[in-house]
């Protein structure tokens, strides 16, 4: 993997448009997240990015979910919520496959349900805004040293970051609100 060249663009781009008919954006039945969406100005073309992404995402979940955990280690509260409802084992399967979910570029009826639950689950094991907003943070910077390492131009870069920070501020909204 690396910046392949598509389009006929002489430095190539990791955006691959033909995964336009792959995304999706259908919020139609929630007012309030239509206007959120427009707020942070998150496009189809974000979907696109996002999606174009998921490989090298995929490459790197591990480190990711690993540093995910150890990060949670510097609050040891969180580590006994983790074992009394749960185990970390678990808990890195469920967060593998979420955050690989996040590159889908699927955002509709069903990606809405699911943060609803999620954010139910962790208000159930009392996990406070605050660590939520941290484990978040490790989340970003994770991916940012992933666009840092794939992506070779400062353009690229900066619509890579772009698309991960709306997709990751709409989760928080959705999981805090
Ligand atoms: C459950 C994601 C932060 C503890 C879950 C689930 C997901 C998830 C996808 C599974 C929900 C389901 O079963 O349908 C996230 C994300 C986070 C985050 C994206 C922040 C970026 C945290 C933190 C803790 C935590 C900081 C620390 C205590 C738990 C626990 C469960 C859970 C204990 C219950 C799992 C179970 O039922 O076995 N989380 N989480 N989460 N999360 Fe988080």
């Amino acid at each position: 993997l690396g910046l392949k060249k598509r389009n006929g663009s002489s430095k190539g781009t990791f955006i691959d448009d033909t995964l336009a008919g792959k995304t999706r954006l259908n919020i139609d039945h929630h007012e309030d997240l239509k206007k959120q969406i427009r707020m942070i100005n998150l496009q189809k073309q974000d979907l696109v990015v996002l999606a174009s992404l998921k490989p090298f995402v995929q490459e790197k979940i591990h480190t990711i979910v690993e540093q995910f955990y150890r990060n949670l280690e510097h609050e040891s509260s969180l580590m006994s919520i983790i074992e009394t409802n749960s185990s970390v084992d678990r808990l890195k399967k469920t967060l593998l496959a979420h955050i690989q979910e996040m590159f889908d570029g699927k955002i509709d009826d069903d990606f809405i349900d699911k943060r609803l639950k999620i954010a139910h689950i962790h208000f159930k094991i009392g996990l406070e805004p605050k660590w939520y907003m941290c484990a978040f943070q490790d989340l970003l910077l994770s991916l940012i040293a992933i666009i840092n390492e794939k992506i070779q131009t400062k353009e690229e870069s900066l619509k890579a970051i772009e698309s991960v920070t709306k997709i990751l501020s709409l989760e928080q909204q959705l999981v805090l609100d």
